[in-house]
C-alpha cells in the first residue's frame, strides 16, 4: 500500500492560514520512535512547524503499552493537557500507537479523556491526513479501531532528526507470542517489506550523507520467512546492504535466538559494515524459565550462540535484555540469568521487573514472587554488571576503533563525541568538519559509561 494524502492543497490551506505547530511524545521501543519519524514526516508535508509541548497547537502522543508504566505515564500526560485546551486556542490532541491498539483502551479514552480529538492504533497511520481533515475543516472527531491488518504502508514522509544516522524497518509485526509479550496482540503478523523498497530507501540515504543505518524489526531475522514468490532472507538483504556505496555502519536489532542462523553468523563474520555489536535479548537464563516464556531456545543454546558469534569475531560486543521476576521465577532460576551474564559478560543490558499485561498467557500464571523480591533481583543484576563493566571496558585501551564523528560533547565545547562499532561511546579532542566521519580512535582511559580516546 502507497502512501497518499488526498487533502494535501486543502490541510497546507488552513495549517498556513492558523499558523498550526505540531509535537509528538514518543513513548517505548525503536519501532515507536521511527514510526514517529513518519509522523512529523506527514505532518510537516502539510505544513507543521515542530514546536515544544508547551507550545504546540497539535500534540501526538505516540504511544506504548509494553509494561504497565509506559501506560500510566499517558494519562498523567494527557491530564495536563486538559487545561491547555481551556487556555490556548487552536488545541488538538492526538493518540495513536500500540496502547491505543487495545479496544478496552480506546474505549476508556473515549470515556474519559473525550476531549481527545483522534485516536487510532498501530494500523492507521495513512488515515492521518483524513482524519486531520476532519478535525481542521470541520470540528470532527474521530476514534478508530482497526483490529488487524497485513498491509505495508510505503512511501510515507519521513523526517530524521539526525543527518548521519537513519533507522529504517525492514520487518512489521511478531509471530513469536512470547507468553509475557503485548506486542503480537498490538502490531499483528509478521510481514517484511519488499527488498526493493527497503534498499531503495537506503540507497537514498546514503545519497544524502547518511552513513549508518539500523534495521529494524520486532524479530529481524525471521525477514523474509513469509515470501511466497521468492526466496529471499534477512543474510540475503545484509549482503544487499553492504554493497551500497556511502553506507559504513550497519546495525539491526532485535534478532531473536532462536531464528539466529549460521548464515547470518557467516555474513556478519566477513561483513566490514556490520557493527560488532549484537542486540541478543535472553529474557531469562534458565530453561524452565524460558520454556514458561514460549522462547524455545536453552540456556546451552544461547551460550553455544554467543560462541559462535564470537568466533565469527572476537571483537563483537553484546548487549541483551532482561526480565527479572517472571511468574514463579524461583531464586535457583534466577541464579541461571546471573550465571549467563557472568558468562557473557554483556556490555549492555536493558532490564526490567515483570509487568502483568492483560490479554497474555502469563498474566493467567500464578505469580508468588513478590515485588520487593522481584526488585532485590534487578538490584543484585545491575550491581553484577556495573561490577564487571570496567573490566570490559578496560580491554579496549591502547586498541584502535572505528568511530563515527557524531558532533560536540555536551558538557565541553573542545570534545567530540562518537560510537564505536561496539556502540561504546568515545569522548575525543576533534574538529567540527569530522562530524559526520569515520575517525580511527585509540582508547586511553575508561569512564563506565564511556571511554576517553585519541585520533590516530
Ligand atoms: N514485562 C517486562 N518486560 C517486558 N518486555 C516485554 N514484555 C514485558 C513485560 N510484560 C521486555 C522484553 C523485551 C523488551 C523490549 O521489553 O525484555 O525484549
Ligand atoms: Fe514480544 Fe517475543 Fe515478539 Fe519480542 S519476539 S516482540 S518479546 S513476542
Amino acid at each position: 500500500m502507497r502512501y497518499k494524502n488526498n487533502y494535501e492543497q486543502e490541510l497546507k490551506d488552513i495549517v498556513k492560514q492558523k499558523n498550526l505547530t505540531y509535537h509528538i511524545d514518543t513513548m517505548g521501543c525503536q519501532l515507536n520512535e521511527n514510526d514517529t519519524l513518519k509522523y512529523k514526516g506527514i505532518l510537516e508535508s502539510i505544513g507543521f512547524k515542530e514546536e515544544s509541548m508547551e507550545n504546540a497547537n497539535l500534540v501526538l502522543f505516540n504511544t506504548c503499552c509494553i509494561r504497565e508504566n509506559a501506560e500510566n505515564t499517558l494519562f498523567g500526560r494527557l491530564g495536563a493537557l486538559k487545561k491547555k485546551k481551556k487556555t490556548m486556542k487552536n488545541v488538538y490532541i492526538v493518540v495513536v500507537g500500540c496502547m491505543t491498539q487495545q479496544k478496552h483502551i480506546l474505549e476508556k479514552m473515549k470515556k474519559s479523556y473525550p476531549y481527545t480529538d483522534i485516536i487510532f492504533g498501530t494500523f492507521s497511520m495513512f488515515s492521518l491526513p483524513e482524519k486531520l481533515y476532519n478535525l481542521l475543516k470541520n470540528n470532527k472527531k474521530s476514534y478508530e479501531y482497526v483490529e488487524d491488518s497485513m498491509d505495508i504502508l510505503e512511501d510515507v514522509p519521513i523526517k530524521f532528526d539526525d543527518k548521519y544516522k537513519a533507522s529504517v524497518s525492514i520487518i512489521y509485526g511478531c509471530n513469536n507470542f512470547c507468553t509475557y509479550c503485548i506486542v503480537p496482540y498490538v502490531r499483528g503478523r509478521e510481514r517484511s517489506r519488499e527488498p526493493e523498497d527497503i534498499l531503495n530507501d537506503i540507497k537514498k540515504l546514503a545519497q544524502n550523507g547518511y552513513k549508518e543505518i539500523m534495521l529494524l524489526g520486532q524479530n529481524v531475522n525471521s525477514y523474509g520467512n513469509d515470501f511466497k514468490d521468492k526466496k529471499y532472507t534477512f543474510a540475503m538483504l545484509l549482503e544487499d546492504i553492504e554493497k551500497i556505496d556511502g553506507i559504513e555502519i550497519i546495525r539491526f536489532i532485535s534478532p531473536h535466538p532462536k531464528d539466529f542462523k549460521d548464515d547470518v553468523i557467516k555474513v556478519i563474520g566477513k561483513s566490514k559494515k556490520i557493527a560488532r555489536q549484537i542486540h541478543l535479548p535472553l529474557q531469562s537464563g534458565n530453561d524452565n524459565v524460558l520454556s514458561k516464556m514460549n522462547r524455545k531456545y536453552t540456556k546451552k543454546d544461547f551460550l553455544e550462540l554467543v560462541d559462535k558469534l564470537k568466533n565469527a569475531d572476537s571483537s563483537i560486543s553484546f548487549s541483551t535484555d532482561i526480565i527479572v521476576g517472571f511468574p514463579g521465577e524461583t531464586e535457583e532460576e534466577f541464579l541461571d540469568t546471573l550465571d549467563v551474564v557472568e558468562k557473557v559478560k554483556f556490555d549492555q543490558i536493558y532490564m526490567f521487573i515483570y509487568s502483568k499485561r492483560n490479554g497474555t498467557v502469563a498474566a493467567t500464571m500464578e505469580d508468588k514472587v513478590s515485588y520487593e523480591e522481584k526488585v532485590e533481583r534487578l538490584e543484585r543484576l545491575k550491581n553484577l554488571y556495573e561490577g564487571y563493566l570496567p573490566e570490559n571496558n578496560k580491554n579496549m585501551i591502547g586498541k584502535i576503533y572505528k568511530v563515527l564523528v557524531e558532533g560536540k560533547s555536551k558538557n565541553n565545547d573542545n570534545l567530540y563525541t562518537g560510537r564505536t562499532s561496539q556502540n561504546k561511546v568515545v569522548v575525543f579532542e576533534g574538529a567540527e568538519d569530522m562530524v559526520g566521519k569515520i575517525k580511527n580512535i585509540k582508547i586511553t582511559s575508561e569512564h563506565l559509561w564511556y571511554l576517553k580516546g585519541e585520533i590516530v
